[in-house]
Order: structure tokens, then sequence, then C-alpha cells
């Protein structure tokens, strides 16, 4: 069942989609050589305190982190701890805050210094996906349009989409209906509708797609090694296209 928003709602969500946005940022201005994944959670924790939030993603299925850190062949979900950034390496922050009862769910993938011009293209090539499936959501259209365009947008750049993992609805439960692949073809799906909030989240990888599990049982790997990068906005569709919930 997909829930639709009420105005009053979508308020509530512009809140909570701010905060997530914020700490996105700052915590994305930290991330530097030297620093530890560990760090850069305490401080998200500290900024998602101060704001009066919630992490959404601590005790989540027994999650044990405040914020998911994934550090180059990490895909997602990787537990801030002792491995430190150096120098060359994309790091994806994934940061979901609770506040006054509604989530707001939103990712980056930062660069670190001098990067290797093939991991820069997989960054901005999936920030590109990301931007592609938001052109897409339209009341009135096929979600899997949004899918489409995504997977198009990554294959024409040359990278593979996970497709173990996928975006979804958000709201005052972080993975609601709709299911929202990266991949797919177009007019298939549930028909989009003004109110609906989805969380648009493309990840790429520079090799195969495929992944699996460390045995901290959460942190994504791909299973070649190769980079992976991430980007997530919480959205609301709208009669003429969609609002960008997550933006600073
Ligand atoms: N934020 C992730 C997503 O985009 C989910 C994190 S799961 C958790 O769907 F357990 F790490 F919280
Ligand atoms: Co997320
Ligand atoms: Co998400």
């Amino acid at each position: 069942m997909i829930v639709i928003k009420t105005p009053r709602q979508l308020e509530q969500m512009r809140v909570s989609g701010g905060i997530a946005a914020r700490v996105r940022e700052a915590v994305a201005a930290c991330v530097r050589p030297g620093v530890t994944t560990a760090e850069l959670g305490d401080y998200a924790a500290e900024l998602i305190g101060k704001e009066g939030a919630r992490s959404a993603f601590l005790g989540y299925h027994g999650y044990p982190g405040q914020i998911c850190v994934s550090v180059n062949e990490e895909v997602v979900h990787g537990i801030p701890g002792k491995r430190r950034i150096e120098m060359g390496d994309i790091v994806s922050l994934d940061v979901g805050v609770l506040y006054d009862g509604f989530i707001g769910d939103t990712a980056t993938t930062v660069m670190v210094g001098v990067v290797e011009p093939e991991t820069i293209r997989l960054v901005q090539v999936t920030e590109a996906c990301l931007a592609a499936g938001l052109a897409k959501l339209v009341s009135g259209r096929r979600l899997s349009d949004c899918s489409h365009a995504i997977e198009q947008e990554a294959r024409a750049g040359g990278f593979t989409v996970v497709r173990k993992f996928v975006g979804h609805g958000v709201g005052r439960q972080m993975h609601e209906d709709p299911q929202v692949p990266n991949f797919g073809r177009p007019g298939r799906g549930p028909k989009l509708r003004a109110g609906m909030t989805l969380a648009i989240e493309p990840m790429l990888n520079a090799g195969r797609h495929d992944v699996r599990v460390l045995n901290d049982g959460w942190t994504a790997v791909t299973r070649d090694g190769s980079r992976s990068a991430h980007f997530e906005h919480t959205v609301a569709v709208t009669d003429d296209g969609c609002e960008i919930l997550t933006k600073v």
C-alpha cells in the first residue's frame, strides 16, 4: 500500500528532509585523508542530536551505526569504524533522520583529494542517474520510467547498476511501498500520484553489478572489488514534477 501524504505531512517531511540534508552536507565537508569513518559517524550523531532529531538507522533491524559510511568498493551500509579515509578514496555518506514522526533519507558520494579520472566519472554519472530518475517523477506517469531512466544513464556511462538494493517509498517508515529498482522496462509499476514520497537512490559499480555482504552482517561490497558510488534524495511527487525534500 502506497501512502499518499497530506499537505501538512509533506511540510513535516520537508523539515525532516532539511535536517537530513544539513547533516549530509556538514559531514561531507569533514571527509579528508586521515579521518576514520567512526569519526564521521560520531560527528553525524552530534549534529543529528543538535537538530533535535534521531537517527533513523540506529537499531533498524539491529544496525549499529548512526549513519552509513561506505568507502570505495563498499556499496552501501558501511558501519562507521576504524577504517581511515585516504587520498583518492570515494566515500558514500547515507543519512536518515526521524523528526516529528517523519523520515528524511539522503546520500552523497564525496571524492577525497586527487581521484582517478575513471572514479570521477563514476561519481558524476551516478549523480546524473539520480537527476535523470527524478526528471521522470511526474504525477500520472509510471514509476518504472524513473527506474528505466536511471539504468539508461548508467549504461551510457559504461557502468553497472546494483540490483540487490533499491529505492523505496519513505514517510513515517524508512522503507514503505513501493520499491524503486534502478533498472527495468519503462511504463510499468504503479501510477505516480501527487503526495507520494520516494527515496530515489542509484548505486553504480565501475565493474560488475554483483555485491556480497561482509561478515559484519551489513557492509555490502562489490564482488569484484571495483568501486561503487551512491546518491539519494527523498522527494515528493507533484502535479508537474517532483520536489526534492532533502535539499539544503
Ligand atoms: N538509508 C538506507 C536506504 O537508503 C537504509 C539504511 S539501512 C540501515 O535505504 F540499517 F543501515 F539503517
Ligand atoms: Co539512505
Ligand atoms: Co533509502
